[in-house]
C-alpha cells in the first residue's frame, strides 16, 4: 500500500495548523517539505527555522526534500522529532555516499533524488545504501507543473532493481500527481506518492486526499 506525502508548498504558511490537522485526520502518510535555495532551483522557499517551527505541531512524519546546492553543510538543521527522511539531490552531491552516511549518522533515514534528465543508473553505486529514492516527475522548483510520463519507467527500473537485489528502499515520486494519474503511478511500483497542488490547490482538500487514499490503498 502506497502512502501519500503531501507537499505544503502551496499551503497558506500564515495559517498552517488547520491544514496540518486536516492532512493528519484524512490519512496523509507524510508531510513533504520542499526546501529551495534559489541556486539549485530558480525559486526560494524556507529553511531550517520553518521546519523546526513545525516540530511537534503534527503527528505526521516529515519527508524533507532538499533542493539546495550545498546539502552537506546544512543537513543537520533539518533533524527534528518528526523528521523521518532527509532527501538530497544526486546532481549536487560531490560525495553522495558520504552525504548519505552523514544523514544516517544524524539518526534519520536518507534518500536520494534525481531530476527528470538524470538517468536512474547514475545512482547505481548507492541504491543498496539508501532508504528512499525520489524520482522527480517535474523539473524541481515549482508546484503545479505537468507530470513527465517517462518518470514511470524510472519507477519501474528501481522496483525491478529492488526485487533483483533484495534491496529495501522506498520509491517516491514527486510532481504533477493527482486523481487523473495516481493509479498508473501506484501500478508502476511507487511507495510514497507526493502531491501538492492537486490536494492543497483544491476547493476541498480533504475530499481529494480521501479519494487519492482510496486509489492507493
Ligand atoms: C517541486 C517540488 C514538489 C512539488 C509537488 O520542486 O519538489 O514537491 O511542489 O507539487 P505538485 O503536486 O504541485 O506538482
Ligand atoms: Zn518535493
Amino acid at each position: 500500500m502506497a502512502k501519500i506525502s503531501v507537499s505544503i508548498l502551496s499551503a497558506d504558511f500564515d495559517n498552517l495548523n488547520p491544514t496540518l490537522a486536516l492532512l493528519e485526520e484524512h490519512g496523509a502518510g507524510y508531510l513533504h517539505l520542499d526546501v529551495m535555495d534559489g541556486v539549485f532551483v530558480p525559486n526560494e522557499t524556507f529553511g531550517p527555522e520553518l521546519v523546526k517551527s513545525l516540530e511537534g505541531t503534527t503527528g505526521l512524519p516529515f519527508d524533507i526534500h532538499l533542493m539546495i546546492s550545498n546539502p552537506a553543510e546544512f543537513v543537520s538543521g533539518y533533524v527534528t522529532k518528526n523528521t523521518e527522511y532527509i532527501v538530497v539531490h544526486e546532481e549536487v552531491a560531490e560525495d553522495l555516499e558520504g552525504l548519505l552516511s552523514q544523514i544516517r549518522a544524524l539518526g534519520v533515514k536518507c534518500g536520494v533524488a534525481i531530476k527528470p534528465n538524470t538517468a536512474p543508473e547514475t545512482i547505481n553505486s548507492v541504491i543498496g545504501k539508501v532508504d528512499q529514492i525520489l524520482v522527480m516527475s517535474v523539473e524541481p522548483g515549482f508546484g503545479g507543473q505537468k507530470f513527465i510520463d517517462t518518470s514511470l519507467d524510472k519507477v519501474r527500473y528501481f522496483a525491478e532493481e529492488r526485487t533483483r537485489h533484495s534491496y529495501d528502499f522506498k520509491i517516491a515520486i514527486d510532481g504533477g500527481i493527482g486523481e487523473g494519474n495516481i493509479a498508473k503511478i501506484r501500478d508502476a511500483g511507487a511507495d510514497i506518492i507526493i502531491c501538492g497542488t492537486s490536494i492543497l490547490g483544491a476547493p476541498d482538500p480533504a475530499a481529494v486526499l480521501d479519494r487519492l487514499n482510496d486509489i492507493v490503498e
